[in-house]
């Protein structure tokens, strides 16, 4: 089992190298991101009330966020492992996920903590934003994501360094070259396990 956590600010390449690990190592990937948008494009009311957060780049609540991972993880315990992108976002996350996976005796073998400057992070969201239809890709609220980010996100990276689960990532290389280091850390932790 290799439970990874792909952890960086918006528009990092979580998901673009996240597509990447799921194809070359068999893993489930969980994006809560992914499954909250599923939620809005499908006008289901879970999806009216989450885009009141996500259309403001506000975090959604970690009770929606949670019962999301619990239902989707109970349906997938079969699996080799997880990339989970995007989750956990908040100390309660990391502490609930921490929870589910050491009661099982899985834990988070790697953090891949995915580094980019934020001139660059905002240039790339504001150029998705052009047609990738995120209601949440314009200037303003990609500021406003980043703020959530530092505010509210960031505090995991001492989480998972006490831990000593972080693998630093230089994510301002062209996306080849990120998912080459990628590798390399998830390599390491394979061999110790
Ligand atoms: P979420 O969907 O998780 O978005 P995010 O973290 O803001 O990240 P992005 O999807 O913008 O970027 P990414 O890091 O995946 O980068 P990507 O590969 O797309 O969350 C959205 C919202 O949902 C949140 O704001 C919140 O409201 C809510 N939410 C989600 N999870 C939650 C949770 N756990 N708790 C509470 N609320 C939650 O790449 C970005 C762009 O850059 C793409 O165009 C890509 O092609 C390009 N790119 C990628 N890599 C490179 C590279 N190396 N060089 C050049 N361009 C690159």
């Amino acid at each position: 089992m290799l439970n990874i956590v792909i952890f960086g600010p918006p528009g990092s390449g979580k998901g673009t190298q996240s597509a990447r690990i799921v194809k070359k190592y068999d893993l489930t990937h969980l994006s809560t991101g992914d499954m909250l948008r599923e939620e809005m494009e499908k006008n289901t009311p879970l999806g009216k009330q989450v885009s009141e957060y996500i259309d403001k780049g506000l975090l959604v609540p970690d009770d929606i966020v949670l019962k999301m991972l619990y239902d989707y993880a109970a349906g997938h315990m079969d699996s080799p492992g997880f990339i989970f992108d995007g989750f956990p976002r908040t100390i309660v996350q990391a502490e609930a996920l921490d929870n589910l996976l050491d009661k099982r005796g899985i834990p988070i073998n790697v953090v891949l903590s995915v580094e980019v400057e934020e001139k660059e992070l905002l240039k790339r969201i504001v150029g998705r934003g052009e047609d990738s239809g995120r209601t949440d890709d314009s200037m303003e609220i990609a500021n406003q994501r980043l703020d959530v980010y530092k505010k509210q996100t960031m505090p995991l990276i001492d989480y998972y360094k006490e831990q000593g689960k972080i693998a630093p990532i230089n994510g301002m290389q062209p996306v080849d070259e990120v998912f080459g280091d990628i590798c390399q850390a998830i390599e390491a932790v394979k061999a110790v396990q």
